[in-house]
């Protein structure tokens, strides 16, 4: 039974919900299939388990046109290895992705990783600063009928390509036509916060101190002392401003817009018998 780890990151849970379709769908393959979060994954415990595998999956969400900052850094982190081996990537994302495959493929094939398929679901923004209730990025998305597209391309489509591949794995072409948009919006002020230099202001009078915020910050550096504070370098996934229940944390431009508060479906909406998959 060949052998799959699925290494996801994820704020708001459009991409675990990913991450949990694709092993589901691996698994009804008949893949021996497992679920990582990269956030509790060390690699130096992991690297048995992962140059053991036969693929490895990484699942995560689109941040100012590149995969997260957390994922770049785990797939740059990874041993090289003595054989080459196939991975698979799948972005979740409001709709614009550019390089972000191009730059995680850079990283891997001179480490004898292979990217051999890859795959997107269009989820809900999660970008505070951009969110009005109402408009397009207040979609629903993903709906049911995404989740089992995903599905079926875990189940059908992945094991079809990675045995095409056993003999000698190519990385796929990830190409992007150019786009000049890109490059202006680029230079906006997410390119600041990718410059690791993003604030956070607490608004005290509404914080309650429940430590929602700071216990799911995927980087642990945001503390609670007694409120909460950066302790040093931010990924700006949003995940502190986005899971406050009173709204008081904010940074540029999000002050008054919605929260986006999750995906609205569950693995087992999908699983269920009703569905038929
Ligand atoms: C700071 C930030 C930047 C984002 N940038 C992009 C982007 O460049 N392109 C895009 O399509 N979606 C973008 N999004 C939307 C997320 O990729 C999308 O909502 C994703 O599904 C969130 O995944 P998660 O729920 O697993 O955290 C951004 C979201 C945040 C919070």
């Amino acid at each position: 039974m060949p052998k799959v780890r699925v290494h996801y990151f994820s704020s708001t849970g459009n991409s675990q919900l990913a991450a949990e379709v694709i092993t589901a769908g691996l698994q009804r393959a008949g893949w021996e299939a497992s679920l990582k979060d990269i956030r509790t994954l060390k690699i130096e415990d992991e690297t048995e388990d992962i140059i053991s595998s036969d693929l490895i999956g990484f699942v995560f969400p689109i941040y100012a046109f590149r995969a997260a900052i957390i994922m770049e850094e785990h797939i740059q982190a990874l041993p090289a290895s003595k054989i080459p081996r196939q991975v698979f990537f799948a972005a979740t994302y409001a709709g614009y992705l550019d390089r972000a495959f191009m730059r995680l493929r850079d990283f891997l094939v001179p480490k004898n990783y292979f990217p051999v398929a890859e795959t997107t679901l269009i989820c809900e923004d999660s970008w505070t600063a951009i969110r009005i209730p109402g408009t397009m990025y207040d979609t629903g998305w993903p709906e049911k009928a995404s989740l089992k597209r995903l599905f079926d391309f875990s189940e059908k489509n992945i094991p079809q390509i990675w045995k095409q591949n056993a003999d000698s794995p190519k990385a796929a072409i990830c190409w992007v036509p150019f786009n000049p948009i890109t490059l202006i919006a680029a230079t906006f002020p997410i390119a600041i916060r990718r410059g690791k230099q993003f604030p956070i202001f607490v608004k005290k009078s509404l914080c309650t101190k429940c430590g929602k915020c700071a216990s799911q910050c995927p980087t642990g550096r945001l503390k609670m002392m007694p409120f909460p504070k950066a302790q040093g370098n931010c990924i700006g996934c949003y995940g502190c401003i986005n899971s406050c229940p009173v709204e008081a944390i904010n940074t540029w431009f999000t002050n008054g817009r919605s929260r986006y508060r999750g995906p609205r479906l569950k693995l087992s909406d999908l699983l269920a018998p009703e569905s038929q998959l």
